[in-house]
C-alpha cells in the first residue's frame, strides 16, 4: 500500500462522493479499505480506483467500510428513555420541538424519531431535520423503502401503524415522511442552523478524527438551545464535554448548561 496511492483514492472519494476521509481514523478506513482489497482480488490502491470507476461499485465500497449502517431504534433503551425522559423534559420548557439528525444515513433514524415523537404525541416546530453528506444514502431516505432486517427493533404494532408492505419490504407512511426533511450537509463544514431543541448524531464520528469529534461538539453547542439535549451513539464518549457547555444527564444525552 503505498501513501501516494492511497492519497489519489482518498481525493477521488472526495470528489466523486462527497466523503473526506481525511477527517476520518486513518488506520480504521486503511484496515476496512485492505480487507474489502483483498475480498475483490485488487492488489492495490490504483486498482481500487479503477474497480470502483461505476457510482455502483463506490456506493457499495462506501457501505462495506460501514460508514452508512444503520437501522430502526438503534440501541432500543436509549429511544425507550428518549420517549420517557428526554422528551417530557424538553416538552416542559417548549410545547413544539425543533429535532436535528446529524448523519441520518438510509433516514431509519429521523424516521424512529418520528414513530416515537407521533407516539408520544410531542409536536414539532418544523420538520425533522434531517442531513447527511451521502446523496445515495439519502436518496434511499426519500424512498422509505425498508427490508425487514433494518426494522427488526420496531414492534407489530408500530409496523403495522407506520409502514406500508411492498414485496416484501416495508415502506414507510405519507404521515410519518411529512415530518421528516432531508438535506445534503456536512455537519463538520457547512453552515449550521441554530435553535435546536435535539440533536441527535449516533455512530457518525466513530471514525472521526480527535479534532474533528471537536470541531463537532462546538458546531452542536452552537447549534442548540440552552437546555437543548444532544443524543450520541453507544460506543461514544466525550470526556471533555464540559469544555464545551455540555453537562451528561444519562449515558448517551448531554443538555446544554444555561436552562
Ligand atoms: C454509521 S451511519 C449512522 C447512521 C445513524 N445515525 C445511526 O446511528 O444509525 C454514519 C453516517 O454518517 C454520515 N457522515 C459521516 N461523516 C459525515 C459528515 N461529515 N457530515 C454528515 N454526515 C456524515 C455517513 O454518510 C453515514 O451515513
Amino acid at each position: 500500500m503505498t501513501e501516494q496511492g492511497y492519497t489519489q483514492f482518498a481525493l477521488l472519494l472526495k470528489n466523486e462522493h462527497g466523503l473526506d476521509l481525511s477527517l476520518y481514523k486513518e488506520t480504521q478506513i486503511k484496515r476496512r479499505l485492505l480487507s474489502y482489497m483483498s475480498r475483490h482480488s485488487i492488489a492495490d490502491f490504483k486498482g481500487l480506483v479503477h474497480y470502483i470507476a461505476s457510482a455502483d461499485k463506490r456506493n457499495h465500497l462506501v457501505d462495506y467500510l460501514d460508514i452508512n449502517v444503520s437501522e430502526f431504534f438503534r440501541n432500543p433503551e436509549l429511544f425507550a428513555y428518549l420517549e420517557q425522559q428526554v422528551f417530557p423534559r424538553l416538552t416542559a420548557k417548549q410545547k413544539s420541538l425543533s429535532i436535528w439528525s446529524a448523519g441520518c444515513s438510509i433516514g431509519a433514524e429521523p424516521y424512529s424519531l418520528a414513530i416515537a415523537l407521533a407516539e408520544t404525541r410531542v409536536t414539532l416546530r418544523r420538520g425533522i431535520w434531517a442531513t447527511d453528506l451521502d446523496a445515495g444514502a439519502l436518496h434511499q431516505a426519500a424512498q422509505g423503502l425498508y427490508s425487514l432486517a433494518d426494522v427488526r427493533n420496531v414492534s407489530s404494532v408500530r409496523r403495522e401503524r407506520y409502514f406500508e408492505q411492498e414485496n416484501g419490504n416495508l415502506r414507510v407512511k405519507p404521515e410519518l415522511k411529512a415530518m421528516v426533511e432531508f438535506a445534503r450537509h456536512d455537519l463538520l463544514r457547512d453552515h449550521v442552523a441554530q435553535g435546536f431543541d435535539l440533536i441527535v448524531c449516533r455512530n457518525v464520528a466513530i471514525y472521526f478524527t480527535e479534532d474533528a469529534k471537536l470541531t463537532m461538539l462546538e458546531r452542536f453547542t452552537h447549534s442548540l438551545l440552552p437546555g437543548g439535549v444532544l443524543f450520541v451513539g453507544a460506543t461514544e464518549s466525550y470526556p471533555y464535554h464540559r469544555n464545551f457547555g455540555l453537562r451528561r444527564i444519562h449515558s448517551c444525552f448531554f443538555a446544554k448548561v444555561g436552562d
